[in-house]
């Protein structure tokens, strides 16, 4: 029967020093038998003494025993150890170029090293295009996935990969698969990402809070407020909708209308003229006032929010500030940086 004699071959931790143990002796018999003899080719009238042979195999085994805990010593320095605990966070945005998001950008950072001060913090965009634009202007920008292997060679143990994305869409869910490829890769012990601004019924909540507080104070309750997503063809449109359900619980004439993604203006619109609308709020949906809200919402162009509203007869007001711009937003981010440091 195999494994009848001497320790299990399964090395299970504790196991190991039985298993050295035995072999070790059985080293030690070998050497004060004859075998010794042969092995060295000792002629039988030259025989050592049996008292010398023991001697001589206690040496022997003290030898392997110190050239195993030589090699041990060695492995623990170097390949395959647990390497020593350091966490990171990656913050992962969409881009941008523009000067004021640099501002919010900061300000994320900021918030986020004040909830874990003693937590490095790197930067990943996930816009090709934003990247390539900054990188004309002499700004380099990492992808995730580059921000990932450079985290993984200044031995980064456990990352906390943070979204600042608005809704889990195509993005959010790109950085997702590339978390999944570094934790099957093995480079890191723990990688968690943390949710978008929108996640959970709670994170619904807040962000209606948020949208109530930052709205201007000069907005009288007969005003629309509406406020321009991005929107996608990603399955998580549908939290736009959702989100304007909940907003309208608390004030009827708020409406989140998207650029690329339902409900578009020319659904909302109605909406607006049967509530006798006749002045609006416009304000960027989105973590950046970038182009969309520059051109596709306050633009001057016939076809901007603006310009068609104002067209029908609703006056506009403008607000040109991203969400990223208000620390009631920010914080919600920033709370979700918790989620996976709450693994680490
Ligand atoms: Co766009």
């Amino acid at each position: 029967m195999v494994g009848a004699v001497g320790p299990s071959f399964i090395w299970k931790g504790g196991e190991a020093e039985t298993f050295v143990i035995f072999y070790l002796h059985k080293i030690q018999k070998l050497f004060q038998s004859d075998v010794f003899n042969s092995i060295f080719q000792i002629e039988p009238e030259k025989e050592i003494p049996q008292m010398k042979k023991s001697v001589l195999s206690y040496v022997l085994v003290g030898l392997i025993v110190c050239c195993m805990g030589a090699v041990a010593w060695a492995g623990g320095h170097g390949h395959g150890s647990k390497a020593p605990k350091k966490v990171g966070i990656l913050l992962v945005a969409f881009g941008s170029s523009e000067a004021s998001a640099q501002v919010s950008f900061e300000n994320i950072e900021r918030k986020t090293k004040a909830a874990f001060p003693n937590t490095p913090i790197r930067w990943a965009y996930t816009s090709h295009i934003i990247r390539e634009k900054l990188a004309k202007q002499g700004q380099q920008l990492d992808s995730p996935e580059v921000a990932l292997a450079k985290m993984q060679d200044e031995d980064f143990t456990h990352v906390a990969v943070q979204s600042l994305h608005t809704i889990g869409g195509e993005e959010y869910h790109d950085v997702r698969r590339t978390v999944g490829a570094f934790k099957i890769m093995g480079g890191f012990q723990r990688i968690v990402l943390g949710y978008p601004l929108l996640a959970t019924q709670e994170d619904m909540e807040r962000t209606v809070d948020a949208i109530l507080k930052t709205i201007p104070k000069k907005r009288k309750k007969n005003e629309a407020v509406l406020l321009m997503g991005h929107g996608t063809h990603h399955p998580s449109n549908a939290f736009y909708a959702a989100l304007m359900f909940q907003l309208q619980q608390k004030d009827p004439n708020i409406f989140i209308g998207q650029v690329e993604g339902y409900p578009e203006l020319d659904v909302i619109q109605p909406m607006l003229k049967a509530k006798k609308i006749k002045k609006a709020w416009l304000m960027p949906f989105m973590s950046v006032a970038g182009d969309h809200a520059k051109n596709d919402m306050a633009g001057d162009e016939d076809d901007s929010w603006k310009s068609i509203l104002t067209k029908s007869g609703i006056k506009c007001e403008i607000v040109m500030k991203g969400t990223a711009e208000y620390d009631e937003f920010v914080d919600i981010w920033v709370d979700h940086v918790k989620g996976p440091m709450g693994h680490f």
